[in-house]
């Protein structure tokens, strides 16, 4: 399966750097057998419309598990499907943590996604606490399998999942090589032991850079990388898509 870059702007970012990520991608994408997906804030999804030539895909970064009604503030996955976005961070550590997201609204979400043919990309990932105490493996698997336990088996190859360790995202310590290896190659078992022969795509995330790419994306069982603030800025985030395209 090919590579896959995923920018995470989180809370950032204006038109202008819409244009200039573009603009530095876009041909990359086309040349390259990696897949770049821009997660954007929803206020600016609607913009990409205009980018339908380019062979850059979306996602949006949260998304609501009912379709419509009285919830203030909140994007249904049928208003992204019409966006013609096509994927969507569910379960980010931020939102677990500053909007008290629990495994059961991550599921929730995720399925909300699967139904509209968005495919979600679950983020699961141990704090500090959870990896010094030895609870690093059991907390991402539970994260995992409360979402492979209640969907249809036939979708879950829809799903990416992307370990963000907490003590790594934006903090400028991203994990060793040998810790995401290790923790995806978990995650894949755990995924396998849930629905046979499941071939589950497993990105890294947290403190990502251009200097560090490489040696991650070396790893066997990394897939890809989800890139926040290192994503900010059009031309390095250009050079870590093309480290993610020549691993291959
Ligand atoms: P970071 O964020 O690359 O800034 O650490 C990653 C993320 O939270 O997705």
């Amino acid at each position: 399966v090919d590579p896959l870059v995923v920018a995470n702007w989180k809370m950032n970012g204006s038109e202008q750097l819409l244009q200039a990520v573009v603009q530095q991608v876009d041909g990359l994408a086309e040349a390259t057998s990696a897949t770049v997906v821009l997660a954007l804030p929803a206020a600016y999804l609607s913009l990409t419309k205009a980018f339908d030539n380019t062979q850059i895909e979306w996602a949006g970064q949260n998304v609501h598990w009912l379709t419509s009604g009285a919830y203030t503030g909140e994007v249904s996955a049928t208003m992204l499907a019409e966006l013609g976005v096509g994927w969507c961070l569910v379960g980010h550590s931020e939102r677990r943590q500053h909007c008290a997201e629990t495994d059961d609204m991550v599921l929730a979400k995720t399925k909300a996604c699967l139904e509209l043919g968005i495919r979600p990309i679950v983020c699961v990932g141990e704090n500090l606490q959870e990896r010094q105490a030895g609870k690093a493996l059991e907390v991402v698997s539970r994260q995992l399998l409360v979402v492979l336990k209640d969907i249809p088996s036939a979708l879950a190859p829809l799903i990416v999942v992307a370990y963000e360790p907490v003590w790594a995202i934006g903090t400028g310590e991203e994990a060793s090589p040998e810790i995401a290896q290790e923790v995806h190659e978990a995650l894949k078992h755990a995924a396998r032991s849930e629905v046979k022969a499941l071939e589950l795509r497993v990105l890294y995330g947290g403190s990502v850079n251009e200097d560090n790419v490489k040696t991650l994306m070396s790893m066997p069982d990394v897939d890809g990388v989800l890139v926040g603030g290192a994503s900010l800025e059009a031309l390095g985030f250009r050079r870590i898509c093309e480290q993610v395209a020549g691993s291959v």
